[in-house]
């Protein structure tokens, strides 16, 4: 049994249904991250697991045992919230301290505990200050050193780097990810963040609308995203998800998409995808990544199935590690991903490699992934 289940759960304020039946589980150990967007209902459902909110229906397991009638205190649960309050009249070690204050832990090992979390967080300077002479970012870390400090059975963290700059948000990432390899407590985190999502978490739950869309591990999420909905939501810069035909080719089906200029693009759409044989004829919506589209030097060796076309290079843009470069395909704009120094020219044709192994397929009528 998963460590925490978490069944057919509903919550709804009033007459709107904001979760309607979540189904999740996470094993010992593991680490879920909720991704989804803004109003989707991420925060409404750690309340339900920390039993801020009570459920509408459904249920809650942790270490099999129910938590919905438990009042918060007693669910041995430590939650960061997305809107933080410290308390201003106390220090930031006092803060961290008041918890295990309450449960009675002795002086000795309430510091030790403090030093050791203010050191992973980086505010070992500030312990003496009131959160009046903080920044935004040190609050929020103060707010995580508060959880931290405890033991608990689970941890349940609402988006704790957003206020972070980009080089701290990094270097948290790093730690969070760290301390959960060594102490290997369990974690439900939610982000807008992708690199977030997709480095610290075990298993993945996209939501929309109140409904878990795909639930998996990063890597299932990410190449074999469930509908059009996932696909586009996960990964940065978006998968291009082009308008295509599948057609009959000679050495079995191929994909065509429509180019500015010439005839069609057609791509063979390999045999491991024989679910689009019955596609003949028929609209998809043809999924490649960016890094799936790259100059043939910088293509995956391992691949079976790359295909080379030349394209027209609409726009070229240096990102330091990679170049992305912009043609147009399916009557969108597609965004591949080349090495930094590849030569590469707007407005001149260059040769582009298509890995078609890392292409999927979806039917534009369900949303749902064919291939
Ligand atoms: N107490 C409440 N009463 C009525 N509606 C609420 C209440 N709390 C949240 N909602 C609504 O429930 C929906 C989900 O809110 P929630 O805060 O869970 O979203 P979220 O996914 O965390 O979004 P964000 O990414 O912006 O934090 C929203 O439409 C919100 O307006
Ligand atoms: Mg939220």
């Amino acid at each position: 049994m998963a460590f925490l289940e978490i069944s057919g759960l509903r919550k709804r304020f009033g007459a709107l249904e904001i979760l309607k039946g979540i189904d999740l589980e996470l094993e010992k150990g593991g680490f879920l991250v909720l991704v989804g967007p803004s109003g989707c209902g991420k925060s409404t459902l750690l309340n339900t697991i920390a039993g801020l909110e009570a459920i509408t229906a459904g249920e809650i397991l942790v270490d099999g045992r129910p938590i919905g009638d438990l009042h918060p205190s007693k669910r041995d649960i430590a939650m960061v919230f997305q809107s933080y309050a410290l308390y201003p009249n106390m220090t930031v070690a006092g803060n961290m301290s008041f918890g295990m204050e309450m449960r009675g832990v002795p002086a000795e090992e309430r510091k030790a505990a403090i030093d050791k979390v203010a050191k992973v967080l980086q505010i070992s300077h500030l312990l003496d200050r009131k959160p009046s002479q903080l920044s935004g970012g040190q609050r929020q870390r103060v707010a995580m050193g508060r959880a931290l400090v405890r033991d608990p059975k689970l941890f349940l963290f609402d988006e704790p780097l957003s206020n972070l700059d980009a080089k701290l948000r990094v270097d948290m990432r790093v730690e969070i990810k760290r301390l959960h390899q060594a102490t290997g407590t369990t974690i439900v985190y939610v982000t807008h963040d992708q690199i977030e999502a997709m480095t610290l978490a075990t298993k993945i739950a996209v939501m929309r609308d109140g409904e878990v869309q795909q639930f998996g591990t990063p890597a299932e999420i990410y190449n074999n995203p469930a509908n059009l909905f996932v696909a586009d939501f996960m990964g940065s810069p978006a998968m291009n998800l082009l308008q295509a035909t599948i057609e009959r080719g000679d050495n079995g089906s191929v994909v065509a998409l429509d180019r500015p200029e010439g005839a069609p693009l057609k791509l063979p759409v390999g045999t491991a995808k024989g679910a689009l044989d019955a596609y003949v004829g028929k609209p998809v919506v043809f999924g490649i990544r960016p890094e799936a589209l790259t100059d043939p030097d910088g293509a995956d060796r391992n691949a079976r199935n790359v295909s080379e076309h030349a394209c027209l290079i609409d726009v070229v843009e240096p990102a330091g590690s990679d170049t992305f470069a912009i043609t147009k395909l399916g009557r969108k704009e597609v965004v591949a991903r080349l090495r930094a120094d590849a030569s590469i020219v707007p407005g001149q044709t260059a040769q582009l490699a298509f890995n078609l192994d890392k292409a999927v397929y979806f039917d534009p009528s369900t949303q749902l992934r064919i291939a």
